[in-house]
């Protein structure tokens, strides 16, 4: 795997991979949850581009972009072990060279959840880096993490409103095995805080779990899930009922709904979410009870190596990336 810092040699190093190329943008500090996307790419696709970025633009706090924790060799060993041809690390200035001028800002779907409680900069930043970064890369395939389910409805609206030829892969959220999703903040959390982490999924399942009971009304579930997080002393920042793909809410659940949470614990701030589907949308002969297995994986073993992987890539349609999937 070869690191690259400028926008000219990623380019130069594009020009001669083989295709279908697929890029996975990071902010670094990277865990399995990263790890697992990258060995997903390296499946899907023939070359691969980890960025690690960590992107001062969609940065609410100045503290909290300082306090972003970096590790580039030990990224460097994660990404290669998981799959990566190429990391691309640049500074801050080649990203945005003085004189930068331009936003690129996604209305709608950004404004509630993280929108509302983090400001419109964050997803401005964040639309705006991920542009960036599709032109510097130009790939074929683009892969996201459930986790960050809002996050991936900006991203999958960016790509269509904007004419980016390129596939969004979402990838399911990685877990510890106490529920917790993989997050590069977790490092913060102290051991007090560790333990009530969990409340966000457990959250989420008592959702899950009057979902399956035969609960409808949206009111009902999420005073189930607050309730469950009460147990642990936690209140959200939000927790939310809502549509997967446009984020408006949801009333009364029918078909797949999403459960998105958000809530500080000790200093630090931790999202989380589930896809719920109520029986008659999982379709296909299922029945009893809602799934959220596109949704969840807990880890318990390191990516597969690369070799194993490989054939899979005879699967993917070279001709052209199909236009963001996922119903
Ligand atoms: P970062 O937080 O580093 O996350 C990079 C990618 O990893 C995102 O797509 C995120 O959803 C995914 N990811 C993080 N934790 C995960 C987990 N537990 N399971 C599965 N996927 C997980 O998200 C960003 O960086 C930035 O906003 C970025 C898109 C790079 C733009 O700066």
């Amino acid at each position: 795997m070869r690191i690259v810092r400028t926008v000219a040699e990623l380019r130069a190093a594009v020009a001669e991979a083989p295709r279908p190329v697929g890029l996975v943008p990071t902010m670094g500090a990277l865990h399995e949850g990263h790890g697992v996307l990258i060995a997903t790419a390296a499946e899907r696709t023939r070359f691969v581009v980890v960025s690690s970025f960590v992107n001062p633009s969609q940065f609410d706090e100045q503290s909290d972009f300082a306090a972003y924790p970096r590790d580039e060799e030990a990224d460097a060993r994660l990404a290669e072990a998981a799959g990566a041809d190429l990391l691309f690390a640049p500074a801050v200035d080649e990203v945005y060279p003085r004189g930068f001028a331009t936003a690129v800002s996604v209305t709608g779907v950004s404004e509630p959840m993280e929108g509302a409680v983090r400001g419109r900069k964050h997803f401005d930043g964040v639309a705006t880096v991920v542009a960036k970064l599709f032109n510097m890369v130009g790939p074929d395939v683009a892969f996201f993490g459930q986790k960050d389910a809002q996050q991936l409805a900006v991203i999958r609206r960016l790509v269509t409103d904007l004419d980016f030829p390129i596939r969004i892969d979402a990838v399911p959220t990685q877990r510890a095995a106490d529920g917790l999703a993989l997050s590069s903040r977790n490092v913060r959390l102290r051991r007090a805080d560790r333990e009530r982490a969990p409340a966000l999924h457990r959250a989420l399942r008592a959702a899950e779990r009057a979902v399956e009971d035969g609960e409808r009304d949206a009111a009902r579930i999420r005073a189930a899930a607050l309730a469950a997080m009460d147990d642990f002393g936690v209140e959200p920042e939000y927790l939310e009922l809502v549509t997967p793909e446009s984020l408006e809410p949801v009333t009364t659940v029918d078909g797949r709904v999403l459960v998105a949470v958000a809530a500080r614990i000790g200093g630090t701030r931790l999202i989380d979410n589930a896809l719920i589907d109520t029986p008659a949308a999982a379709g296909g002969g299922r029945s009893g009870g809602p799934s959220h297995d596109t949704n969840d994986a807990e880890i318990e073993d390191p990516p597969g190596d690369r070799d194993r992987q490989r054939p899979a890539l005879r699967r993917f349609d070279h001709g052209r990336p199909r236009a963001a999937r996922g119903g």
